[in-house]
């Protein structure tokens, strides 16, 4: 599928964007495995989180996905959930192959809960996500005594696992992963003795924060180490709320900053420290953004954000250290370096050509088919900045953040701009292109 975007860029008005997508998984997951009835408030109902959820019934839990609360144009994007949980030990063994779809945070997460659950498990992913690194979660994992088998040594999808007892692990992350961390901690919830985890880097904490509001004692001990006992004897809680994806507010916050009048306010976005990489850096380069009306919902924070346009943007460098803080918001960054003045160096940030796609080889192949000078580095990029790009054919990797960056990057090219494979956005952004329209219309 293909989408042609017109130069325009007036971004202006008030906006909500879609849950977070992190957090929806996570509640879906901790949802099921509580004891008794949790409701989720702006559920993403996209096709990442719709995979773990559909996981979740094909393991016996019942779901009601009536009550949905705000009706996009084409779809129904924030939902209210009621899931009944099993507990810990209510699972059932799923009739069929389960299938993470396109998603890393599922298929990690869920190899994790099944290696300590009582049966076998078959899980698969689509074409991208079978190439992705497994190995990172089913190594430790079999450390703890999992049972897990799979193409080159269970190190990609499809995956089975034979669920085990489990015991418990020290465990010295070498990469600042959430998906590995949060697999290890939903084995260590179900596994004998006291589970340690440390990581290089601190990468989003959604699961320690949800798992201290459904009622599990977890603790940190004085190098940040992550401390869990198990087995845990129950999760509970009666109410989640999900805050607006501060990853699919980047691009509304990158357009509104390069657009000559832009001033668009974004409502009830997440803004967990974890996860605000990317305020600090879009500010370092002179945009300009205000947090405002600050809260918190079930140890989130989360507030508004105010963005005005029409000042020129700098280049900056971008440290290996910041990288776990903005991991997914690179590619909008690279279209904002694109208009910047002067060079943006990213460094660190080998990750990302284990992504949805490989995201430092797609961004430098597309931003220079719309005239940017990039230059690639094994785990980085550097971006020769210009106040014009030319517009031109495009193609998204097959990846939804790929494909909403360039779409960004049109708003403000010289002539129209085509995007091949537009069909993954709704990955996590069902009714982006909608959105778009709304703010430039
Ligand atoms: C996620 C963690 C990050 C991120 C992904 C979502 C999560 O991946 O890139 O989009 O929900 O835990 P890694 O943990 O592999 O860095």
């Amino acid at each position: 599928m293909q989408i042609t975007i017109e130069p325009a860029g007036r971004c202006r008005g008030t906006i909500s964007v879609p849950g977070d997508k992190s957090i929806s998984h996570r509640a879906a997951i901790f949802s099921s495995l509580a004891n008794g009835q949790v409701e989720i408030e702006g559920f993403l109902n996209a096709e990442d989180p719709r995979a773990t959820l559909e996981c979740m019934k094909m393991l016996g839990v019942e779901v009601n996905e009536t009550g949905d609360q705000e009706q996009g144009k084409e779809q129904k994007v924030k939902q209210t959930l009621r899931i009944r949980g099993r507990g810990l030990k209510g699972l059932e063994e799923a009739p069929d192959i389960l299938d993470a779809g396109n998603s890393g945070t599922t298929a990690r997460l869920l190899v994790g809960l099944l290696s300590a659950q009582p049966f076998y498990t078959v899980l698969t992913g689509d074409a991208s996500l079978r190439k992705r690194p497994m190995g990172r979660i089913s190594e430790p994992l079999r450390q703890m005594g999992a049972q897990i088998d799979g193409r080159k040594e269970g190190t990609l999808l499809p995956l089975t696992i034979r669920g085990q007892d489990l015991s418990s692990i020290n465990f010295n992350s070498p990469v600042a992963s959430a998906q590995v961390k949060s697999a290890l901690l939903l084995a260590a919830l179900q596994a004998g003795g006291t589970t340690t985890i440390t990581e290089p880097g601190l990468s989003r904490d959604h699961t320690e924060r949800m798992l201290l509001h459904f009622g599990v004692p977890l603790k940190w001990g004085p190098r940040g180490e992550i401390i869990l006992e198990g087995p845990v004897s129950k999760l509970a809680a009666d109410h989640v709320k999900v805050p607006g994806d501060i990853s699919s507010a980047a691009f509304f916050m990158v357009a509104a900053a390069l657009a000559p009048r832009g001033d668009l306010l974004i409502r009830d976005v997440g803004l967990n420290p974890t996860r605000t990489g990317i305020l600090d850096v879009l500010n370092q380069m002179d945009a300009q953004i205000r947090v405002i009306n600050q809260r918190e919902h079930n140890r989130e924070p989360v507030g508004d954000l105010h963005v005005k346009g029409g000042k020129s943007l700098r280049g900056v460098e971008v440290p290996g250290e910041i990288i776990p803080r903005l991991i997914d918001e690179i590619p909008i960054l690279a279209v904002a370096a694109a208009f910047a003045e002067g060079e943006t160096r990213i460094k660190g940030a080998g990750e990302l050509r284990v992504k949805e796609s490989d995201r430092l080889q797609a961004l430098s192949r597309e931003l220079k088919k719309m005239g940017v000078p990039v230059e690639e580095f094994p785990d980085g990029l550097s971006i020769q900045g210009s106040k014009t790009i030319s517009g031109g054919r495009v193609f998204s990797h097959g990846d939804h953040r790929i494909a909403m960056s360039l779409a960004i990057a049109g708003l403000f090219a010289e002539q129209e701009t085509v995007i091949d494979g537009v069909d993954s956005v709704p990955v996590s952004f069902p009714g982006f292109f909608d959105r778009l329209k709304e703010i430039d219309g």
